[in-house]
């Protein structure tokens, strides 16, 4: 897993949701670092928050001032982002005053990262003109509120106050680790299902050896993020690379054009289809399972065919996404060959880069966003802002159609 959680638990009835929270997060393949404080060890175990999480669990500021394994400090900065669940009015309070007197308030005040507080209280405690101001202190320095929702509560009495339920909490995280700046974010390609391939290809020679290429896989792995940032539910066929998986997504992992042909079709249908994989044009014919021994022969012999080309199967499928994008690698006549390549290709959109510089495995990109309608070239980027833009061009194609 690649993205973490620190989720300081405060002592609440609905701090039996946060562990619902920790197993929902690891599905979807964030790590969880749990701090409890003693309020929430009195409704929820160490023992069980540690054996969801997988990890020690920390309760207090003293077990680390020893600084044997890991310092406060380093513990508040070791996620993606803290979560404090429930947030109880005095946690709330706490972190709104700079108040450090015990683990979780001290992490509180020492994070360069963002928090994600998830209130819990009693109807008339949420509503105390105290906790109104201290909540709005923490939003105005730029701090996230999660709920509280309207419901019965475990005292007995109705009004706001109730914890979100786990998915709510798990969507409003992972909306915050996909780089979205607020919870409730619009979500233009939601329930849009986006299919992308990224990352090289291998095509064995024998077991031990491969033809393959530079792709790192980051343009295409941004591109995930990006449309899942906008609410699209992506699959994503990936080549080997060295890259996390990223956040919310289904990823099925690939060796070879075959067999990432196979997995794209078994994927089908999806309204989106963006082929971002620097797909191996041929494979070894015969490649075997036994190694090519150097002293036997002489030189071998490498036969190559063609591998199937993935985006044009798939755009020729009675599957047909709606919306299918090709990216083209040119060191020369960069349009030109783009526009060919639209029109072979059955493709709407055909992405142009010019490899000729650095691109391949750089963190930049220049595009031209090649289409029927004509060409527009973006300036140089980086992949994460270039793969934005793309989304955001992919959303307002849908609108334009709508
Ligand atoms: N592509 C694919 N399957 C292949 C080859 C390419 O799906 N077997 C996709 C790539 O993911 C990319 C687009 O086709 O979206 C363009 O690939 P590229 O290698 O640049 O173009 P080719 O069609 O192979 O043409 P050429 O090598 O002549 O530039």
């Amino acid at each position: 897993m690649d993205k973490r959680v620190l989720l300081i638990i405060g002592g609440g009835i609905a701090a039996y949701k946060s562990l619902f929270l920790i197993r929902l997060l690891a599905k979807r393949g964030i790590a969880t670092r749990v701090i409890l404080t003693r309020g929430g060890s009195e409704f929820v175990t160490p023992l069980s928050a540690g054996s969801l999480s997988g990890e020690r669990v920390f309760s207090d500021l003293w077990d680390l001032t020893a600084e044997s394994e890991m310092g406060h400090i380093e513990l508040s900065r070791s996620a993606d982002l803290v979560v404090v669940a429930p947030a109880t009015a005095d946690l709330m309070a706490k972190a709104a005053h700079g108040i450090a007197n015990d683990l979780a308030s001290t992490t509180l005040l020492a994070t360069d990262k963002r928090v994600l507080f998830v209130p819990a209280m009693n109807v008339r405690m949420w509503e105390a003109p105290a906790t109104q101001r201290n909540v709005q202190t923490l939003k105005n320095e730029g701090q996230y509120i999660l709920g509280p929702d309207a419901g019965e509560m475990a005292c007995g009495e109705f009004g706001f106050g109730r914890m979100s339920e786990p998915e709510a909490i798990a969507d409003a995280i992972e909306n915050l680790l996909l780089g979205n700046q607020s919870l409730d974010a619009p979500q233009p390609l939601k329930g849009r299902h986006a299919l992308i391939t990224a990352g090289p290809t291998r095509e064995p020679i024998d077991p031990v050896r491969y033809l393959s290429n530079h792709s790192s896989g980051k343009q295409g792995y941004a591109i995930v993020s990006a449309l899942r940032a906008l609410g699209a539910d992506v699959t994503l066929v990936s080549g080997p690379t060295a890259l996390p998986a990223p956040v919310g997504v289904k990823i099925v992992n690939v060796e070879t054009a075959r067999d990432m042909l196979t997995a794209c079709e078994s994927t089908l249908p999806a309204d989106i289809f963006i082929g971002v994989a620097a797909v191996a044009d041929w494979h070894v014919k015969g490649a075997g399972h036994k190694k090519i021994k150097k002293d036997k022969h002489g030189l071998p012999e490498l036969i190559l065919a063609e591998n199937p080309d993935i985006l044009a199967i798939i755009s020729e499928s009675k599957n047909r996404p709606a919306l299918i994008i090709g990216f083209a690698a040119e060191t020369d006549n960069v349009i030109a060959h783009a526009k060919a390549k639209l029109t072979k290709k059955n493709c709407d959109m055909i992405v142009a880069n010019d490899v000729s510089g650095d691109v391949m495995g750089g963190d930049e990109n220049a595009m031209i966003i090649v289409s029927k309608s004509g060409e527009q070239a973006w300036p140089r980027m980086t992949k994460h802002k270039a793969a934005k833009k793309l989304a955001l061009t992919i959303a307002t194609y849908f609108e334009d159609k709508a």
